[in-house]
């Protein structure tokens, strides 16, 4: 499995699994695009990253109407672009009652609402040269509900809405979707959620600290993309929970009320 001359566009970059797809990419010769809002880190990763060309493009997400210029700032870099894999996202770590509106909204922008625009961007340059992949990171979360994440499994089930769609309407042509359903897996994500007012969550939960490493994950996405899989499934025990949903819901949601609430 190599991706040499391919060009790899990867968002949220900067950190967890992100990183860890720069950094296996790299190793498989992949010419890579980085871009997360942070300029600092997204140097360092490039200065460890020797073995193929890589191009930072620094962009703050939450900004949508600026997109479709970033997306023309992407591809101006090799002139085109293989795959799309959009993991920038935020979570969530608070009860539905407790969080703000502007939270919720702030959730669907980075999560949905930004992978969107990205796709719609990007879609004709796919189009015209009736080729290249977009993957989008969901979550577990965006097939079945967990506390203290209504915004951020709302914002993912978003996410499984259009792009399964968008996975119909382009079935004829040569661009494929993949979108990825990981659980839980040990990155940065439970310190980075969001808190009801907004303000960051700052630890890493108990769910988090028992999730799958991330280089494992990282390589399954990979491995699942290059085989042009549509649905990527990444889990461990919450197979488990998942099959509980679906057998016995009501032993599922007094697991994952206690699961969902043990910090
Ligand atoms: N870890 C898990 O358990 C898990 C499970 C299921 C799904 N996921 C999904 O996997 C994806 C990656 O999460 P992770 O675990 O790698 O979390 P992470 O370590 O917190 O990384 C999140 C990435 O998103 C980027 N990002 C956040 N806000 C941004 C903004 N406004 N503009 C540009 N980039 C932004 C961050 O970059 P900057 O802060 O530098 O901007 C960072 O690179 C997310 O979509 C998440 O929902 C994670």
């Amino acid at each position: 499995m190599r991706f040499d001359s391919k060009v790899v566009w990867i968002t949220g970059a900067s950190s967890g699994i992100g990183k860890e797809l720069a950094i296996q990419l790299s190793n498989l010769g992949a010419t890579l695009i980085l871009t997360s809002s942070n300029a600092v880190l997204l140097e360092i990763l490039r200065s460890e990253l020797q073995s193929t060309k890589i191009h930072v493009l620094t962009y703050d997400l939450f900004d949508l109407d600026g997109i479709p210029t970033l997306v023309e700032q992407a591809l101006a870099f090799e002139g085109s672009i293989d795959y799309v894999i959009q993991s920038a996202g935020i979570s969530q770590r608070a009860m539905a009652e407790d969080t703000d509106i502007t939270v919720y909204k702030k959730l669907m922008d980075i999560n949905y609402f930004a992978p969107l625009a990205i796709t719609q961007a990007i879609l004709p340059h796919f189009k015209m040269k009736n080729s290249g992949n977009i993957t989008v990171i969901s979550s577990i979360a965006g097939l079945i509900g967990f506390p203290l994440r209504t915004g951020y499994a709302a914002s993912k089930h978003a996410v499984k809405g259009y792009f399964e769609t968008l996975q119909c309407e382009l079935y004829k042509t040569k661009t494929t979707i993949s979108i990825v359903y990981p659980g839980r897996i040990n990155t940065n994500i439970s310190k980075n959620a969001l808190i009801g007012n907004g303000q960051q969550f700052g630890l890493t939960d108990a769910n988090n600290k028992v999730g799958m490493e991330v280089d494992v994950c990282a390589r399954k996405i990979i491995r699942g993309i290059y085989k042009g899989k549509k649905t990527i499934i990444i889990v461990k025990a919450e197979r488990i929970l998942f099959w509980l949903w679906w057998f016995i819901p009501s032993l599922y949601y007094k697991i994952a009320h206690a699961k969902g609430l043990e910090n």
